[in-house]
């Protein structure tokens, strides 16, 4: 009778180990070779690149489709992405990827990095206040893309500061010299997108599926982790990071504005211009997996996989596709079903993704990991549904024994794993990820290997395996500071930003004395149509007559029924600039430039900003 209680004891206790499911585990095996062997296929300069000559050396293509849709472009979101998963694989001892060293890709990368920080777009300049390091997207030979976008994205910066940590972290690894070299070529391109992230996390932007301008939790998420890692590094460097000071008040925000009590689940934008949508969507889990770190606790910071919050996110936001997509066929829970990026989407008639069924997967192999760390899970009001969903004798209450413990990691773990499941299941036979996968016919849908799917599929089969990137400095002390009342702060490092010249970075000319000019734009445009601006100067094209226009505003201000475009433009002081306003209409590509040409006569370097408030009247397009 005894020896039955310890066996069944045994038996009961034991966790869900891989190898379990070999159908499951053979295919991972083989797609996770390919999606590593995909992603580097989409970086320039690699061997046996499918993207051509174009891209330059550590250029990330999203994805080599050139129509239906363009992603022959390079995103700052996705290539750091994508880089971090590379870093991370040659942290795990992965040296080579066919015959590509990890190694010299992630050269490639910080040479192609330090030069685009330095090139003005349209989100502006990066001396002497760094706006145009929230540019989402560059063409891939890293020159500056100029048509109307979701800009600024303020994710950018501060993936990228996080993926140069992680290089650093790599190098640090093997080279006893390591400090050194890191402070020399790493520290400079880090603090510079630091610098931003301090900066501006605290104004609005593009939250990462470049549609909704306001605060995102995935974004925010990203900046938060940036700058605790920085503060990380600027000890371990002995460096200093001023805007590093700024997490605790990130850690306030996030803690305190994105919980939607009576929904249960994390908001994925808040201060967002879209204000018919639920603001449901798996942005929550995707910043969570990013900040995801094996040695943090639950409860800490919100933002962790196995946060309650984030459990109960994971729920309310599997639950809003059951019954959105016919593949889906009204699945009821447990059991996993194709994940979309929000359930009001229409981009391409609103699908399910890859990225976002993968990360269903993922939040759930790091939460079990953690718990089963911690030695310790506490199911609360919060996380209650989500638990009784896979384990129906779930209750509220704390469990440390072992047994308890399998038996809710277990089921997390089988539920993860049915998500990847669902991948497969719409996975064509040759491994290619696309970035969606139509929501009738399950047929791999819009662009063609996107390097971002294969990232996902990466990390989430590396998570399962028990492999979790070192830590970042969740657990530090930075990240034990968090803010009780917060406040709209930031760090004004305006003149403070340096190219990483050490990286050849061009010598980039950088005037002491400027002047910000904020143009307004007091005109009502009606969806589709956007407002520019041309001028003599060459941060405006340089040529009152520039067709197309390259000067893109953004919209500012907005109420419900009148947008204020604004751009804010750094020019030398006491210098005199001609510019004019253009109306574009998206539809019929057409451009009509106003008649008159105005003069704005730039002021002393103060320190104030000059606003320009026009009230253009149009010509009829030409
Ligand atoms: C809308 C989509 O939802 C977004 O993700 C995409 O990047 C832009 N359009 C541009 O195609
Ligand atoms: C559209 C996605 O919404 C965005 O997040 C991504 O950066 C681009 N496609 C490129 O993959």
């Amino acid at each position: 009778m005894l020896r039955l209680t310890v066996v069944f004891g045994l038996l009961a206790t034991a966790y869900a180990q891989y190898g379990q499911n070999a159908t499951l585990d053979n295919y991972i095996a083989a797609q996770y070779n390919i999606s590593l062997a995909g992603a580097i296929q989409n970086i320039g300069g690699m061997n046996n690149s499918i993207v051509g000559d174009g891209p330059s050396p550590g250029a990330v293509l999203a994805s080599p489709s050139t129509v239906n849709p363009n992603y022959f472009y390079t995103w700052t979101r996705d290539s750091a992405l994508t880089y971090l998963m590379i870093t991370d694989e040659l942290i795990f001892g992965t040296e080579k990827v066919g015959n590509n060293s990890l190694q010299v890709a992630a050269e490639y990368y910080t040479a192609a990095q330090a030069f685009l920080q330095t090139v003005t777009n349209p989100s502006g300049t990066f001396w002497p206040a760094g706006e145009g390091l929230g540019e989402p997207k560059f063409y891939s030979n890293l020159t500056r893309f100029n048509d109307a976008w979701g800009r600024p994205q303020n994710d950018g910066p501060a993936f990228r500061a996080t993926t140069f940590m992680e290089i650093a972290e790599a190098i640090y690894q093997r080279n006893p010299n390591a400090p050194r070299l890191v402070a020399q070529y790493y520290w400079p391109l880090i603090l510079a997108d630091l610098n931003y992230v301090g900066q501006y996390w605290n104004t609005s932007s593009y939250d990462p599926w470049e549609e909704v301008n306001g605060n995102s939790f995935f974004s925010t998420t990203a900046q938060y982790r940036a700058l605790i890692s920085g503060s990380v590094w600027a000890e371990r460097l002995n460096q200093t990071c001023k805007p590093c000071e700024q997490a605790p008040e990130i850690a306030c925000f996030l803690k305190n504005n994105f919980w939607n009590e009576t929904g249960n689940y994390l908001l994925a934008n808040i201060n967002a211009n879209q204000v018919n949508r639920s603001q449901i969507g798996t942005d929550p889990l995707l910043g969570s997996i990013h900040a995801f770190d094996i040695n943090a606790t639950c409860d800490a910071t919100s933002m962790q996989p196995c946060n309650s919050r984030v459990l109960a996110t994971h729920k309310v936001v599997v639950d809003s596709f059951r019954n959105l997509y016919p593949i889906n066929d009204n699945a009821t829970a447990p059991s996993a079903v194709a994940v979309g990026r929000y359930p009001e989407d229409t981009y391409y008639g609103g699908n399910p993704w890859y990225i976002t069924t993968l990360v269903c997967a993922e939040v759930l192999y790091d939460a079990a990991a953690q718990f089963r760390k911690n030695g310790t899970i506490t199911v609360d009001n919060t996380s209650l549904a989500f638990f009784q969903d896979i384990y129906p004798d779930a209750k509220v209450g704390n469990y440390s024994d072992s047994a308890t413990l399998a038996n809710y990691t277990n089921a997390m773990i089988k539920y993860a794993d049915g998500f990847v499941q669902v991948v497969e299941k719409y996975t064509p036979a040759n491994g290619t990820l696309n970035e969606q996968i139509n929501k009738t016919t399950g047929e791999p849908t819009s662009a063609i290997a996107l390097t971002w799917s294969f990232a996902a599929f990466v990390t989430a089969a590396e998570r399962r395996a028990g492999k979790y990137p070192p830590s970042w400095g969740a657990t530090s002390d930075y990240a034990s500071n968090v803010t009780s009342n917060c406040s709209a702060s930031s760090y004004n490092a305006t003149y403070s930003y340096v190219p990483a010249y050490a990286d050849l970075a061009p010598n980039i000319s950088m005037p002491l004395c400027m002047k910000e000019v904020l143009f307004i734009c007091n005109y009502s445009t009606k969806p589709g149509t956007n407002i520019y601006i041309v001028g003599d100067n060459e941060l405006l094209g340089g040529s009152l007559s520039l067709d197309p226009p390259i000067e893109v505003l953004r919209p500012g201000n907005i109420t419900a029924d009148y947008p204020w475009w604004n751009t804010p433009v750094w020019f030398n002081a006491s210098t005199t600039v001609e510019y004019k306003w253009v109306l574009q209409n998206q539809t019929a590509m057409t451009f009509a430039y106003e008649n008159m040409t105005r003069t704005v006569d730039v002021g002393q370097c103060d320190g104030e900003v000059q606003r320009v408030l026009d009230s253009p009247a149009f010509p009829s397009p030409n």
